[in-house]
């Protein structure tokens, strides 16, 4: 795409704009020069009350021109509005041109609930946050009803959250095969399989540590998550070492919820979630992702809808409270019939959570080499499904209470985590609202240190501690000592321990 800005505008933000209306889009010297390559030129002007745009958009031999003004306002910084008046321009312009208008309008970020939620905070009432994500961001009604429900829903789960509140994460990255959409990092082969034992070693070795400044810092643990790859790859064996370690480092009854990610139904047994149970497990997760074996087939997905439904009925029989089931939509097969029959047999298991993801390809430029309609720029079947799980759980008594959106989904659609009443995964709300410290541990951990609010109504001031991604660089990693010192460090200097 050739891109002309004119203007103190900021390149990225424009780019990733032009890419829901173009997915995959260059904008190299090379993409540029391209014939018929689609056009943009952008001119951002300061007025004395704010701010026009003009955004003149050519594709196909046609061309739109769109002008927008805003002024300044007590809600939105300088640099917002001239942000804001920018993507108003050039989504309208590119919406006018190719006679599309996308669900998230001009929201690009991972949040699309954190303005509703600024809003909300602002004292601004829920319909009047609702007009405005549809008027200034536009954002189509009813997903800015979604973000202003999630924004709801997680402000009553936040509250005033305590600066000595934290949360655990503990990774499992190792799967028994590997699906063939997953971006994740997993070891799968034989080989790295076998590094397990000597992770798990390591693993506990650092889980101590923590848990041991943990206590010196007179923190209150909230929930524990662990996660993967697929913790259930462990052995019922090796799955008691790590919780019997966890259970000796911290009182699990005071916990507000602990996770033990799943997942595959192949690696799910009566003695593993026995185990679980038995070590206080609240929730855990079954993953289907669909129920169609044909579509599992062409994910290179190794299990069976057969399958799902058995490890189902051991997680229900465990005793563990919650369990979530994660559903993909827009697979490579899938379409609205199939889909809605996966979400309507999984809505009659009633599973406390259900998380709809939409696909994501780590490329976009994949997206384009298929030839199924489901990969358009539109999405296909994709929306539809969307609607229908967010129409079939209001009906069923869920309650979206979670939302975050990854790049380069199909349709440029969000993933939504659904609750039962008072079922609310507590960390997924903790982590994406970044409300307290969570404390990661493992191969591709990454600890994110939070001060929630350094100014009455500031953004959080967040640092983020890496450990290596892969396994085989965890096992040799020695850092473990020099973060404690720096997470003890940014408490200190926050003045969080007052
Ligand atoms: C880290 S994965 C771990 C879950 C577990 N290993 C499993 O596969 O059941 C968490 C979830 O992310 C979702 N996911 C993974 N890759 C995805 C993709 N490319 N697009 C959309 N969702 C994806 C799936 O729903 C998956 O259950
Ligand atoms: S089992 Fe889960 S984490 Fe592992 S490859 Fe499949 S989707 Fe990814």
């Amino acid at each position: 795409m050739k891109l002309v800005l004119d203007g103190d505008i900021n390149v990225y933000y424009i780019q990733t704009l032009c890419m829901i209306f173009f997915p995959g889009e260059k904008f190299g010297a090379a993409a540029q020069n391209q014939p018929g390559a689609p056009e943009l030129r952008l001119k951002l002007t300061k007025r004395a009350k704010g701010y026009n745009a003009k955004a003149t958009a050519k594709f196909g031999g046609n061309k739109v021109v769109c002008s927008r003004a805003l002024d300044f306002s007590p809600y939105y910084t300088e640099e917002k509005t001239a942000k804001m008046v920018c993507g108003a321009a050039v989504v309208s312009a590119w919406g006018e041109l190719l006679g599309y208008r996308p669900s998230w309008g001009m929201l690009t970020g991972v949040r699309p609930s954190k303005v509703a939620t600024d809003l909300l905070r602002h004292g601004i009432s829920k319909t009047r946050t609702k007009r405005i994500l549809t008027s200034e961001y536009f954002v189509i009604p009813k997903k800015a009803a979604l973000a202003t429900d999630v924004a709801l829903c997680e402000q009553k789960m936040i509250g005033n959250p305590d600066p000595r509140d934290c949360s655990m994460y503990i990774s499992i990255p190792f799967c028994p095969t590997r699906c063939s959409y997953c971006s994740f990092v997993s070891y799968t082969s034989k080989k790295l399989l076998s590094l397990i034992p000597d992770y798990l070693a390591k693993l506990l070795v650092d889980l101590r540590a923590e848990f041991a400044l943990i206590r010196k810092l007179g923190l209150r643990l909230k929930t524990i998550y662990i996660g993967g790859g697929t913790p259930t790859i462990l052995s019922a064996e090796q799955l008691r070492v790590l919780l019997d370690c966890i259970a000796g480092e911290t009182d699990i009854s005071a916990l507000e919820e602990f996770t033990l990610e799943a997942g595959r139904a192949d690696t799910i047994t009566a003695e593993k979630l026995a185990v679980a149970k038995e070590y206080g497990v609240t929730r855990t997760c079954v993953n289907p992702q669909s129920l169609c074996d044909e579509v599992l087939a062409n994910v290179g997905r190794c299990h069976t809808v057969e399958e799902f439904f058995r490890a189902y009925d051991i997680a229900r029989n465990s005793g563990i409270p919650t369990i979530n089931t994660d559903l993909i939509v827009g697979l490579p097969g899938d379409n609205f019939k199939i889909f809605s029959k996966t979400f309507d047999q999984i809505l009659a298991l009633r599973p406390e959570n259900i998380t709809v993801h939409t696909f994501c390809i780590k490329k976009a430029a994949d997206i384009l080499r298929q030839d199924s309609h489901v990969y358009s720029v539109r999405g296909g079947d994709a929306g539809k499904c969307v609607d229908y799980s967010q129409l079939k759980t209001q009906q069923e008594g869920y309650k979206p209470y979670y939302m975050y959106r990854q790049k380069n989904t199909v349709g440029n659609y969000e993933n939504v985590g659904f609750a039962l009443e008072g079922k609310e995964c507590a960390y997924n709300v903790y982590m994406m609202e970044e409300v307290h410290s969570i404390f990661a541990v493992g191969a591709g951990a990454v600890s994110k240190l939070v001060n929630y609010q350094p100014q009455e109504g500031g953004a959080p001031l967040i640092q983020r501690l890496f450990y290596p991604k892969y396994p085989y660089e965890y096992l040799r990693d020695e850092s473990t000592q020099e973060k404690c010192d720096q997470i003890e460090t940014f408490y200190r200097e926050q003045g969080l321990l007052k």
